[in-house]
């Protein structure tokens, strides 16, 4: 069988992201499987070439996966012989530079979300990808989770009946670093450097709403600085200049009102770190990272409201639970598959720039109906 290299520019794979879900169970793990097989019998072989800012940590991430192709000149590895495609999963404010970098060197162009730190900039990354004819795609993982999955085949197959709302929990308490160390990166909670909930969490709630449920129309925000000082990696205290959690709600084609509560500064009291509850005339759904239950409107009780007495009925265990019927694979190995096939053999991949675009203009729009106390519109993007 015929093989084919493909070298990747991997930028940021010392971080959290970079190296767990797009090195580790991505890249590496396609290598893992003997490469990804294209249509005509040809196997895609991903050769990484990692960088980043230091060469310890490159070194010995490189020495660790037996791999040999590793820099901090980001330059010098976009000249690379045999690099197709660029990735980055640098924070967000080092994104832009880096992309126009990578799209001047003629390479296709796959990144974390968010694109950019502005609509404008990722508008301009766009247009520079599609002037220079080159392949680009943004991360849009929670799209190939297997419970999003679920509740995608259950709106596909007209389960709900009407929509009627949609009750988003996302979050879980992120430690402040003084006497546990944060879960999270510093970044996170400083404005100046691409971090805040708004600016993190709107994008993936954007595609979510927009494939999963209907087109988003409209956004009210409000977001809270609830800590207002944590302490970074080097045990120093900094004042946190961006949201930690932001309350959103989103008007949906067709009338379908979402309310999506996203926190750092909550404690969990679910599942999963992140729930969608779909409230339809025909039935109601509660989805998760990975399960899926349901109300058929046959089997929905009559509770009657009495708070003399206490709750009689087991309300969780009368829900179904939806089978998988299917295998999953991991989300981000998944679509890293898709875009790997959109490079090598032109098939379709939905999530380019212009996506990723959609995700910051709904960030940005949320910020500014928080800092104005109104509600947008959320207008079409055009290519
Ligand atoms: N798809 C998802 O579910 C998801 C989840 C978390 C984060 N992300 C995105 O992934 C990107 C990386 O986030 P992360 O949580 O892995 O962050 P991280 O802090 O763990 O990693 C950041 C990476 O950027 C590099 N970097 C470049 N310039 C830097 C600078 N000036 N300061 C600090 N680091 C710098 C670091 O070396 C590191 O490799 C962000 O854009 C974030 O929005 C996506």
């Amino acid at each position: 069988m015929a093989r084919r290299s493909i070298g990747i520019v991997m930028n940021g794979v010392t971080g959290r992201m970079g190296y767990r879900q797009h090195l580790l169970r991505s890249i590496l793990a396609i290598r893992e499987q003997g490469g990804l097989t294209l249509a005509d019998g040809t196997v895609l072989w991903p050769e990484p070439v990692l960088v980043g800012r230091s060469e310890d940590k490159l070194r010995a991430l490189a020495e660790k996966h037996g791999l040999d192709a590793w820099t901090t000149d980001l330059a010098e590895a976009l000249e690379r012989p045999g690099t197709e495609i660029y990735f980055d999963a640098q924070i967000t404010s080092a994104r832009l530079p880096a992309i126009r970098a990578a799209i001047a060197a003629g390479k296709h162009v796959y990144t974390e979300k968010p694109l950019a730190d502005d609509l404008e900039g990722a508008l301009a990354l766009a247009r520079l990808a599609d002037e220079a004819g080159i392949r680009h795609g943004v991360v849009q993982d929670k799209l190939f989770l297997p419970g999003l999955r679920k509740l995608k085949r259950l709106v596909d197959g007209g389960f709900f009946g009407r929509i009627l709302s949609v009750r988003g929990e996302f979050g879980y308490w992120v430690f402040e670093g003084d006497w546990q160390d944060a879960q999270r990166p510093s970044w996170n909670y400083r404005a100046e450097d691409g971090g805040g909930i708004i600016v993190d969490m709107f994008c993936h709630w954007r595609y979510v709403l927009d494939n999963v449920i209907a087109p988003v129309r409209s956004v009210q925000a409000l977001g809270a600085t609830h800590i207002p000082e944590r302490v970074d990696e080097d045990g120093k205290p900094y004042d946190c200049t961006a949201d930690d959690a932001a309350y959103g709600i989103f008007e949906l084609d067709g009338g379908i009102i979402a309310q999506i509560n996203s926190s750092w500064t909550t404690r969990v009291f679910r599942d999963e770190l992140v729930e969608f509850q779909v409230d339809g005339t025909e039935g109601s759904a509660v989805a998760g990272l990975r399960r899926c239950r349901v109300q058929h409107r046959s089997m929905t009780p009559k509770p009657v409201w009495n708070p003399d007495l206490p709750a009689t009925e087991d309300f969780r265990g009368q829900w179904q639970e939806v089978p998988d019927n299917e295998e999953f694979d991991n989300g981000f190995k998944v679509q890293w598959e898709m875009f790997l096939r959109h490079v090598a053999e032109d098939a379709p991949f939905d999530w380019d720039f212009y996506a990723g675009a959609r995700g910051v203009q709904l960030a940005e729009l949320g910020l500014k109906a928080w800092r104005e106390g109104r509600r947008l519109d959320v207008p079409e993007l055009n290519r």
